[in-house]
């Protein structure tokens, strides 16, 4: 079971990541947790590459291709191998997060796109996103009071949140089987009832 966390910035999705993980250990479950960009040692070393304030001039192809490379290894490093030994994964952002971000809201062409990221993923998908969705100024400014350091991706303006947003949930229509939208602008222990009840649900059913 691959199950993916989605949101946008400020959204809380990592926060209910670490408090769902020891409900499914507890269950005697073998689940791992991963993050992107990053999540191997090669994949950590893109991020800093992404996040680096020194980077500003970074065009929107070439950060593109710096995900998408650090997915690919991730891909088939971790999640593929993982899989196939029975594992359940949870990944903090995923292919979606390239949609929405580059494509909804840097504007870029998300039928290529979609190429391209079938391609970095050899078209592994999610069975679960939990799209945490959250109005973009409630996310931003959150975001801030929790003192987390602000980095270059942070950079951009409310209106690009919003776009994200947006895509986001069109997203997440489009494909109503795998996505469960989660409100977020709620309380952390109402959210992460939710998040146990859609999870649990989900892993009983397959
Ligand atoms: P991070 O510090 O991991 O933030 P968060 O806790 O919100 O996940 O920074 C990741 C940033 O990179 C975030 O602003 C979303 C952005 N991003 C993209 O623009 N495209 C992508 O494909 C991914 C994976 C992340």
């Amino acid at each position: 079971m691959f199950i993916t966390f989605e949101g946008p910035d400020g959204s809380g999705k990592t926060t209910q990541l670490n408090g769902l993980m020891p409900v499914l250990e507890k269950q005697g479950l073998d689940v791992i947790r991963t993050r992107e960009p990053g999540g191997t040692e090669i994949g950590d070393q893109i991020r800093s590459v992404i996040m680096d304030m020194k980077n500003k001039s970074m065009t929107p192809r070439a950060e593109i291709l710096l995900f998408c490379a650090s997915r690919a290894q991730l891909v088939e490093e971790l999640i593929r191998p993982s899989l196939a030994a029975g594992k359940i994964i949870l990944c903090d952002r995923y292919a979606d997060s390239t949609m929405a971000y580059q494509g909804y809201g840097h504007g870029l062409d998300r039928e290529a796109l979609g190429q391209l990221l079938h391609f970095a993923t050899g078209g592994l998908k999610p069975d679960l996103t939990l799209l945490f969705d959250i109005p973009s100024e409630a996310g931003l400014r959150r975001r801030l009071s929790n003192h987390e350091e602000w980095n270059r991706m942070d950079d951009y303006a409310l209106q690009f949140h919003e776009r994200v947003r947006n895509g986001y949930l069109e997203m997440a229509a489009a494909e109503p089987d795998r996505y469960v939208i989660i409100n977020a602008d709620r309380s952390k222990e109402e959210i992460h009832k939710e998040v146990v009840l859609t999870v649990m649900r989900k892993l009983n059913r397959s």
